[in-house]
């Protein structure tokens, strides 16, 4: 369940994630930090060349973990690169990898005092993993987190597509409390 206190603080924008004024935007990429196809394209291509030569420094991520970099020529000051677990249907450890994806973004966000963060929905493209499953876990993880913390204030959960916005609504509606 997503406390009313906690929907309060989640917001639902369709959007290239990459032009979105938040503190840090989260990049769904892979375990060679070094770039790749998807939303993770978009960013290297968008935040320049720099951003690669940090991510080469950074010895690559480990599925379920998160690193941070600078954002450069984004309008995001941060970008924290998560790696989401590739499908699996009925693999209880893809569900964890995946919370973990956000747990782990989350507290690399509050280290840095960030106060506003938005998620693309990690693992929902070239890793296969159904939207509303990943909608749910995403919707469960930061909803926990927001009732435990102060930072970040604001999580944007960024769709991509009309069907991505629908799916995320219907989710974060069938999980908000009452109040
Ligand atoms: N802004 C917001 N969301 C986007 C954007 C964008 N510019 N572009 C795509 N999406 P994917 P994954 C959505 O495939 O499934 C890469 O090659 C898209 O509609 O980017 O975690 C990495 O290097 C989908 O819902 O990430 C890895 O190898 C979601 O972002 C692999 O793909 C995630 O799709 C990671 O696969």
């Amino acid at each position: 369940m997503l406390s009313a206190a906690a929907r309060q603080r989640i917001e639902v924008v369709e959007a290239d994630i990459t032009t979105l004024e938040v503190d840090a935007i989260v990049n769904a990429a892979n375990t060679s930090l070094l770039g790749g196809g998807g939303v993770d394209g978009a960013i290297h291509r968008r935040a320049g060349r720099e951003l690669l030569v940090e991510c080469r420094t950074l010895g690559g991520c480990q599925t379920g973990d998160a690193k941070l970099t600078k954002g450069y020529k984004l309008p995001a000051k941060y970008i924290i690169h998560t790696v989401g677990p590739i499908y699996r249907s009925g693999g209880a450890g893809v569900r964890a990898q995946l919370a973990s994806c956000y747990r782990r973004s989350l507290e690399i966000a509050r280290e840095h005092a960030v106060e506003s963060i938005a998620f693309p929905g990690i693992s929902t493209g070239v890793f296969g993993y159904p939207q509303r499953e990943a909608a749910d876990i995403a919707i469960a993880t930061v909803g926990a987190w927001l009732d435990q913390h102060e930072l970040p204030k604001k999580v944007v959960l960024c769709t991509y597509d009309s069907l991505a916005t629908y799916i995320m609504t219907e989710a974060i509606a069938a999980e908000t409390a009452p109040d």
